[in-house]
């Protein structure tokens, strides 16, 4: 499997902190944003990744990551020239993708479970058999997400991108699993009222016909969408009390 991290956007919400540096940069507790999908990533067990920015900012990943292999990883970049939605990464990322299955992880997203990298690795594995995965988490704003809606059996039966009236409070976390074909799947998608490729709309076509997972992340683990002020300062102070905690890092490439 492909890995894709999207870490693009002018990531407005956090100005001036990202007026002349990208928001994946900017560090969370003691490593800049961009570790951490790395090491999801990494722990799914996928080591071919294609990191995609700006074009002001993808010279500074590069600059920061090289190609990887000190970490075990291949990474390769990829501009985005302007933010057209989170679903474009898969057109970007065609000839990367090729006809293998692609996980996607948005730059400024964080997680953490003890559980998480079997829940990882099986996701990687139903990708294989067809399968797309999402992860749903309970917020208390979901209005702000994409957000899932359930059965009376718990399945799940809609995804709605910031809808007005959200069915239920699990939001569509930034990590996507989907099987092989995706590229083409993504160029036939038309831009929404917003103007962007959405991926909630690529999800959604898996949804239709029956080929999507939505694994619930419950209690014991964390997401976070590090993309506000606030946010930004949750993460930081919950990276620093969990290593402080544990004594293990958390968003480790290295292996450590
Ligand atoms: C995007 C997706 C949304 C998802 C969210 C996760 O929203 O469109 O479905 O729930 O990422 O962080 P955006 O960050 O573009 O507002």
């Amino acid at each position: 499997m492909k890995g894709i991290i999207l870490a693009g956007g002018t990531g407005s919400r956090l100005h001036p902190l990202t007026l002349v540096t990208s928001k994946q940069l900017l560090p969370v507790y003691d490593k800049p944003m961009i570790f951490y999908p790395l090491s999801i990533l990494k722990d799914a067990g996928i080591g071919e990744i294609l990191i995609i920015s700006t074009p002001m900012d993808t010279p500074r990943f590069e600059a920061l990551l090289g190609k990887g292999n000190e970490y075990g990883l291949q990474l390769s970049y990829k501009v985005q020239p302007s933010p057209r939605g989170l679903a474009e990464a898969f057109t970007l990322g065609k000839e990367f993708i090729g006809d293998d299955t692609c996980a996607m992880i948005l730059g400024d997203n964080i997680f953490y479970g003890s559980g998480l990298a079997s829940k990882l690795k099986k996701a990687v594995s139903e990708a294989e058999n067809g399968l797309a995965t999402v992860f749903a988490y309970k917020v208390a704003d979901p209005g702000r997400f994409g957000v899932v809606g359930f059965d009376e059996k718990g399945r799940p039966v809609s995804i709605e991108e910031k809808p007005l009236k959200p069915k239920s409070s699990y939001a569509v976390t930034g990590l996507y699993f989907y099987p092989a074909g995706v590229s083409k799947r993504a160029e036939k998608l038309r831009p929404s009222k917003r103007g962007e490729i959405e991926i909630t709309d690529l999800t959604n076509t898996y949804l239709k016909e029956g080929n999507l997972r939505v694994e619930r992340l419950g209690r014991g683990y964390k997401w976070i969408d590090a993309g506000t002020i606030e946010s930004l300062r949750a993460a930081s102070e919950f990276v620093r009390n969990k290593q402080k905690k544990t004594g293990k890092t958390v968003g480790s490439i290295t292996g450590e």
